[in-house]
């Protein structure tokens, strides 16, 4: 069943909230999401003027129907108490918590948020970006039924300095699937982490289609060069959304009422297919409400 919420994250700009020039822009780029950052983009000095900038900028407007998240700094920081309870007053979307470990940080914080009276659509997203949260994830994903978490967004630059390891996707794909599966599991959205060489459109390109092709709902982006390229290749392309129709056209026809199993352009067509074609109406139709 898909919510009546449901709404495209194809692309999910990260800008440092200490940035007034991106905040500004922002309010005419055609990204999906925008992600207010608090945390690493933000120097020690600046982390409590850029808190309050995120906040002015929420507070006046003028980003449309983008949705509006703040990434926040870690739970075991000193700022992390005042930018909930900042974030909580403002009419942000989300707010996205970076190092999260484990199911008992999920609902520490969606705790915190209820208890600060934030409104009730106020989302809890996740960064997966430490050893321990890979290794914890079913058990953070199954938190969502009980708390505000809607959201994963992997962060590779930290999972990588993590583990020690060298920056090469090829390495994190046992960290995907366990996250994308487990996210599936609860019925999660899941966001890919970034691609830091911007200037390198071929590149990020390629890495969408791979990060579509794995599953993700859509990439965080770290430049406005990269919009265009995460909103084509994750929305479906035309040829796709007229195989759903014909999908959906050909189980609604009365020759197969009942069927659970059809053929539709000389292929098997099941239930299942039906369900994904639903699936993909429902994300080309979100895109052009959401059109810009
Ligand atoms: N959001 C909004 N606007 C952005 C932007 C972003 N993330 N990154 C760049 N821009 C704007 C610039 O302000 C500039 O606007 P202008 O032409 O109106 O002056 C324009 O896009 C071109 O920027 P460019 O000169 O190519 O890049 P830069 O050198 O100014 O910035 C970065 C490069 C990497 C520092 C910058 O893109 C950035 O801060 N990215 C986000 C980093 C972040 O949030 N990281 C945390 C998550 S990993
Ligand atoms: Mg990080």
């Amino acid at each position: 069943m898909i919510s009546p919420s449901f709404r495209p994250r194809r692309s999910c700009l990260y800008m440092p909230a200490s940035n007034a020039r991106a905040l500004e822009k922002a309010k005419t780029l055609a990204a999906d999401t925008i992600i207010l950052d608090l945390e690493d983009a933000v120097a020690p000095d600046a982390k409590t003027s850029a808190r309050d900038a995120a906040c002015q900028a929420l507070a006046e407007g003028g980003y449309g129907n983008r949705e509006m998240i703040v990434r926040v700094n870690a739970m075991d920081t000193p700022w992390f108490t005042d930018d909930i309870k900042s974030i909580c007053a403002s009419n942000a979307n989300g707010l996205l918590v970076p190092k999260i470990h484990s199911a008992a940080d999920i609902v520490k914080i969606s705790g915190f948020i209820d208890r600060e009276g934030a409104h009730g659509d106020l989302q809890l997203w996740a960064m997966i970006e430490m050893p321990i949260a890979v290794l914890n994830i079913a058990q953070i994903a199954e938190t969502a039924s009980a708390t505000r978490l809607t959201t994963f967004v992997m962060g590779f630059n930290d999972l990588a300095k993590e583990m020690r390891a060298e920056h090469d996707r090829t390495l994190f794909t046992p960290a995907i699937s366990q996250t994308i599966m487990a996210g599936r599991a609860f019925d999660l959205n899941i966001l890919d982490s970034v691609y830091n060489d911007f200037k390198d459109p071929e590149g990020f390109e390629q890495e969408c289609r791979r990060a579509k092709a794995f599953g993700f709902d859509g990439k965080t982006l770290i430049h406005p060069a990269q919009i265009e390229i995460a909103n084509r290749e994750f929305a479906p392309d035309d040829s796709k959304v007229a195989k759903a129709r014909a999908i959906i056209a050909a189980f609604k026809d009365p020759a197969n009422a009942g069927k659970g199993v059809i053929t539709v352009d000389g292929k098997m067509t099941e239930i299942l297919h039906l369900r994904q074609a639903e699936q993909t109406i429902a994300l080309a139709e979100a895109i052009s409400a959401a059109s810009r």
